[in-house]
């Protein structure tokens, strides 16, 4: 990425973390009553390459919108975190590291985790409607946010991939298998956050329609790299076990295609999900951002 267009996204994502770290709603504690909130911030402070919230923000901007709209934008975050808590339990993908850290799982026991799971699941709808109570944004824009990402989220979306890759543990799966299933676990919250931007910039369908085409392409292109990570990355980059996939007897599309063919087809992707907003004033850094993320090593 050219420097002055990382220079935008390095802020992007220093805009989140510092939101993150500091808000209203989830803070460290050390009171045992408060330990699963405390377990949330452990997760959603322990790092992460923020692109949902990113995606949010430069979508935003794309479509002309001016605001700091850093709160809305993490809500992407708590929704992926929490994807990615239960993910890594014993009864999914059983990992026992996350962002270069203990699993929450592990740091603080499965009760905690489950509920730390499960409450930035919801806090983000409480996030979003306090948000249209403060009147920062019009009741109508909340509704329209809520009814996205509960539905990228809920069980026709997220909670569907992540059901497909559980019974798909064991069993030879075909590609048209294994990208609806990537394209639920994975694109779905990644197509919700670009859409986000959109939605909060005003933008008509048409516009909303382009942002979720890029990001429905990228998405499918980073399950992709990830399935090629767990089997070329190590751990140190990764922040994350390598080898879970294997682990789990999960087909994927580097062990269907070979490492090289499954990177062919996220390149594929990734020039499928440029061409979607290309002809847009002001889309570089977005197409730069789905070229780095191809070539991404963690
Ligand atoms: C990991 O997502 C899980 C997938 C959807 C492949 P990220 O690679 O975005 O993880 P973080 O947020 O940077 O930790
Ligand atoms: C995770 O896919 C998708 C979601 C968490 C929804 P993976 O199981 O491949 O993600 P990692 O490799 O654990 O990050
Ligand atoms: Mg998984
Ligand atoms: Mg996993
Ligand atoms: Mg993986």
């Amino acid at each position: 990425m050219k420097p002055e267009l990382k220079a935008v996204f390095q802020q992007d994502v220093e805009a989140v973390d510092e939101y993150l770290c500091q808000n209203g709603y989830i803070s460290k504690s050390d009171s045992e009553e408060q330990k699963v909130i405390d377990a949330e911030f452990y997760a959603l402070t322990a790092g992460g390459k923020r692109i949902r919230p990113v995606l949010c923000i430069e979508f935003y901007k794309l479509f002309g919108g001016r605001d700091d709209i850093v709160e809305i934008a993490s809500c992407l975050e708590l929704m992926h975190t929490f994807s990615l808590i239960h993910d890594d339990m014993p009864e999914m993908d059983n990992d026992d590291m996350r962002r270069g850290k203990p699993s929450v799982h592990c740091a603080y026991g499965a009760d905690t985790a489950l509920l730390a799971g499960d409450g930035l699941a919801i806090l983000p709808f409480e996030i979003i409607s306090d948000s249209a109570l403060k009147g920062t944004i019009s009741p109508e824009t909340a509704v329209r946010l809520i009814n996205c990402l509960s539905k990228a989220a809920g069980n026709q979306g997220m909670i569907m991939g992540q059901r497909l890759d559980l019974i798909s543990e064991g069993k030879q799966v075909d590609l048209e298998f294994l990208g609806r299933m990537s394209s639920l676990k994975t694109g779905c919250i990644l197509s919700a956050s670009a859409q986000f931007g959109a939605i909060l910039a005003g933008a008509d369908e048409e516009d909303i329609g382009k942002a979720a085409r890029y990001a429905e392409n990228m998405g499918l292109a980073f399950q992709i790299i990830d399935d090629i990570l767990d089997i070329t990355g190590t751990a140190d980059e990764l922040g994350k076990p390598i080898g879970s996939d294997e682990k789990r007897s999960k087909d994927t599309y580097a062990t269907i295609m070979g490492v090289d063919k499954a990177y062919e087809e996220a390149k594929r992707l990734t020039e499928a999900a440029v061409a979607a907003i290309s002809d847009i004033d002001g889309s570089e850094l977005l197409c730069e951002l789905a070229y780095d993320l191809l070539d991404r090593r963690h």
